[in-house]
């Protein structure tokens, strides 16, 4: 009886040093939302092992140097195309990123964003968190087409199955509903070779998508993931 009362999450002691940290982070909303993280974090990690998700990485940007990118490019005297789609833009930081190390002219970058920020709440971020007051990134180049607006509406401005060549899409709209919208737009049209990149696949809304959406059509093998994200091509 006395060891039965000491394990789990019933012992006596477990439940004090719990309502002690519970009390804490009542009074510090900001710790209670880095442990959440936290324990998201290592259940995304957790989640890759088991689902052989390829090579760990410490960021995004050393991943998609290390395995997407190579993937991505073809050689320089190649005329094929690639397409990136990237669902969330924002300010433009992974929009830049891309720009700056794809110098084919052949490259097209659809970039989908409302730019007034997030419709809704997400993991303690108020409803307009990454407000861009409405106006696109600073980027001059002629590659890049901005779809503004609720992805919902937007993504029909793109005739899916008629882009060919290698894509890339990119997944940061945080939410469950607009995420599965993009999916469920490309879904019907998937190739061989297309790269998935799930930037906040730590969180359940991300992870709703991938567990129950994408990894059951069995076409995906994952390239690696970082603390936050994964990436995955299409078998
Ligand atoms: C995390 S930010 C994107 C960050 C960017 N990809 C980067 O790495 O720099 C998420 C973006 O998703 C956009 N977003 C969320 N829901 C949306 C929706 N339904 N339609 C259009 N944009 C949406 C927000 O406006 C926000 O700018």
């Amino acid at each position: 009886m006395a060891r039965h009362e000491t394990s789990g999450n019933s012992g006596t002691g477990t439940q004090r040093v719990v309502a002690a940290v519970a009390r804490v982070t009542n009074v510090i909303p900001r710790l209670a939302q880095s442990l959440d993280t936290l324990g998201a974090v290592s259940s995304w990690r957790a989640w890759c092992l088991r689902n052989g998700m390829g090579r760990s990485y410490d960021t995004r940007e050393a991943l998609w140097s290390g395995e997407v990118l190579p993937r991505l490019v073809p050689p320089p005297d190649s005329e094929e195309s690639i397409t990136i789609f990237e669902f969330g833009v924002a300010f433009g930081e992974a929009t830049r990123w891309w720009l700056d190390r794809i110098d084919s002219p052949h490259l097209r970058y659809h970039g989908f964003d409302r730019f007034t920020g997030l419709p809704q709440r997400w993991r303690g971020m108020p409803a307009g968190a990454f407000d861009a007051d409405g106006r696109t990134p600073a980027i001059d180049d002629a590659r890049v087409t901005w779809h503004v607006g609720d992805v919902e509406d937007s993504l029909g401005d793109i005739e899916w199955a008629t882009t060919k060549g290698r894509r890339f899409f990119n997944f940061d709209l945080d939410l469950f509903r607009p995420s599965l919208a993009a999916w469920e737009a490309i879904a019907p049209s998937l190739e061989t070779g297309d790269i998935f990149w799930f930037d906040e696949a730590f969180d359940s809304d991300e992870r709703l998508l991938l567990e129950a959406y994408v990894m059951p059509t069995g076409r995906f093998e994952g390239l690696g993931f970082s603390p936050f994200g994964g990436a995955l091509i299409v078998s």
